[in-house]
């Protein structure tokens, strides 16, 4: 399994997108698009950049029953993307169902990944307002192996849970691993932050920037210095 740096392409319109990717001549990133930018704009945008070479982590986080999210798996998989995600909480039997739906009639498909428990939310929320009284981390390893049990390639979590989250469910099983920063970077909204270089070390398999490579003044060096931190 390649490892590879993903842009978070967190734009509001088609415009911003396609002239902020114009700026990469020589490489073609991998682009992660999310609610924001396929809400605004719909599934031509996954075409379109799609049709410009880039590889596609459509970041729509289903969570939905089996039959509605195994019939919308099957319309993201016909869009060509190269990875899906949804939320572990909707159970296995809804992770076998989008599954089934995500894989085209020829048996490819593209990777469909589990989101555990989000970042953003709290262990003290999670016990008083969803009632789930195990410690986070428990609970972020059970989802994953929740995951593999239903055969998904893998989870998005922190590269600070890469680690245990391979030694629970094999080295094979990805872990795509966002809030990453430079060094000598800010830190912005994100809490627990990881370098590119220390990401790697843990044995994170993709690592997913935003901010730092879209908001920096060189958005190819900012690029090319994940990928040579990373890869
Ligand atoms: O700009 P930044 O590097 O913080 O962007 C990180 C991207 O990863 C954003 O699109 C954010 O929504 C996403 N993400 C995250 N933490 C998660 C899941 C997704 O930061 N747990």
């Amino acid at each position: 399994m390649g490892k590879d740096v993903i842009i978070a392409c967190d734009f509001g319109c088609k415009e911003e997108a396609l002239s902020f990717l114009d700026r990469f001549t020589e490489e073609k990133p991998y682009v992660k698009i999310g609610k924001e930018l396929y809400y605004a704009e719909g599934p031509d945008i996954c075409r379109e950049i799609k049709a410009r070479g880039h590889k596609i982590f459509l970041d729509l986080k289903l969570h939905d029953i089996p039959n509605t999210v195994k019939s919308a798996m099957a319309v993201l998989s016909r869009l060509d993307v190269d990875m899906c995600n949804l939320h572990a909480a909707g159970t296995i039997t809804m992770m076998e169902a989008a599954l089934e739906g995500l894989t085209r009639p020829d048996g490819s498909r593209p990777l469909l990944i589990a989101v555990t428990q989000l970042t953003s939310t709290s262990e003290d929320r999670m016990r008083r307002e969803l009632l789930i009284d195990h410690p986070m981390n428990e609970v972020v390893l059970h989802y994953a192996e929740n995951a593999r049990r239903a055969g998904l390639d893998g989870v998005v979590c922190s590269p600070l849970e890469a680690a245990a989250v391979h030694e629970a469910c094999g080295k094979n099983f990805l872990t795509v691993t966002p809030g990453i920063r430079f060094a000598d970077g800010p830190v912005q909204d994100q809490v627990r932050v990881t370098s590119p270089a220390k990401a790697k070390e843990i044995g994170s398999d993709y690592i997913v920037v935003g901010r730092p490579i879209t908001r920096a003044e060189d958005p190819i060096a900012a690029y090319r210095r994940c990928v040579k931190e990373f890869i």
